[in-house]
């Protein structure tokens, strides 16, 4: 038995109450149903700004209604403080996934990306610290390498921050790191590369790569590339991002804690590459995609050009194996993809 094997074990005979922040969102669902699953008490935070009650619903419909019964949701916003200490009153661990994602939209609008994203996170800091909450797990982000331009990226090597997205997920690290010393809590940040499955927001100007090409290709609308294509990712599978969050809340190591962890794979998948692994695998249910092309287009702001993730901390002081490259995570996504988007007419 691996370790992630021996924490749900663990985590099925004695469950904890977790509170997701974001719960309404893509990660933050995809924690709560997998919570659930194990018999887990789970609170949910949500404002719906970018998150939808569809995913609770999907959630509430593939878990037993007494699994269901387990779960307290609360609509509220993190960056009102008297919410955030209603939600962590008798929780044992936050999985905080609160935020407003995406580099171009804190580009148009820094001043709402700081106030749910560092705001928010203080906010939420204090109100865990006030309730003793045992571990408060956050998601931090690989935009946090900045212009750093090593490859793998290593934890302790960090550069110059590209975005307002960046700086303010910069800024979560620095205060966990401050609340753990200065008030003893133990905190542990990790560093999302790419993240993608089930329930990733397909539609407008802010979704991710993935979902955004799934939606065009089945739709029968235009893949754009930004810059030559050779721009390479680390895509992580949901699945391996639900492992490091039960990982990270369970850590007993005192040199595990209070530490930010790269989540992913260790892989770089470009542009071009991607595309064919979606056209390839979406080609047979869709005749519209013989011969479909990308449409190549310039370079997006702040994106920066590779991103690999050296994962041996995560492996070393958490026991982190990923499950899922990004071949099998796709695999498992696009059922959903297809189940939820109408193809073109035709
Ligand atoms: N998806 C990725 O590839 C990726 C990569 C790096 C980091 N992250 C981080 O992971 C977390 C989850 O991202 P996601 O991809 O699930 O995005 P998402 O937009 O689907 O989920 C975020 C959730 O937070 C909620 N939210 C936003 N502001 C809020 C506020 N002020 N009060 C209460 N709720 C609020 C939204 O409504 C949404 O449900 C975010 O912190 C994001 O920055 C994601």
């Amino acid at each position: 038995m691996n370790r992630f094997e021996m924490i749900m074990e663990g985590l099925h005979a004695e469950p904890k109450t977790w509170l997701i922040t974001g719960a309404a969102g893509f990660i933050g669902s995809n924690l709560l149903e997998f919570l659930l699953r194990l018999d887990q008490r789970v609170v949910g935070l949500d404002n719906f700004s970018t998150g939808k009650k569809d995913n609770l619903n999907e959630v509430r419909e593939s878990v037993p209604e007494q699994q269901w019964q387990r779960f307290r949701f609360i609509e509220g916003d993190i960056r009102e403080i008297d919410t955030c200490h209603v939600v962590c009153r008798g929780v044992d661990v936050v999985l905080h996934e609160a935020a407003l994602g995406s580099v171009p939209r804190s580009i148009e609008d820094p001043v709402s990306s700081n106030a749910s994203n560092v705001t928010g996170f203080l906010n939420m800091l204090v109100a865990a610290r006030d309730a003793n909450v045992q571990r408060f797990v956050y998601a931090a982000s690989s935009s946090t390498y900045g212009d750093h331009p090593g490859l793998p990226k290593k934890e302790e090597l960090i550069g110059k921050p590209l975005s307002p997205y960046a700086v303010t997920k910069y800024v979560n690290e620095l205060y966990a790191d401050v609340f753990a010393r200065t008030y003893g809590m133990e905190t542990i940040g990790l560093r999302y590369f790419n993240v993608f499955g089930p329930r990733q927001d397909p539609e407008g100007a802010y979704a991710a790569v993935i979902p955004r090409w799934i939606r065009a290709l089945i739709i029968g609308e235009a893949v754009y590339i930004n810059g030559n294509g050779e721009t390479s990712r680390d895509f992580c599978f949901i699945d391996n991002v639900i492992q490091m969050n039960l990982l990270a809340a369970t850590a007993q190591n005192p040199d595990a804690v209070n530490q930010v962890y790269n989540t992913a794979v260790n892989a770089r998948t470009t542009l071009i590459e991607l595309f064919d692994k979606l056209q390839s695998r979406l080609l047979p249910h869709f005749s519209h995609l013989l011969g479909c092309k990308p449409v190549y287009r310039d370079f997006r702001a702040g994106d920066v050009l590779h991103s690999q993730a050296d994962i041996g901390k995560a492996a070393g002081l958490l026991g982190y194996a990923p499950t899922h490259t990004i071949d099998a995570g796709l695999d498992a996504s696009l059922a959903w993809y297809m189940a939820n988007l109408s193809p073109v007419k035709g």
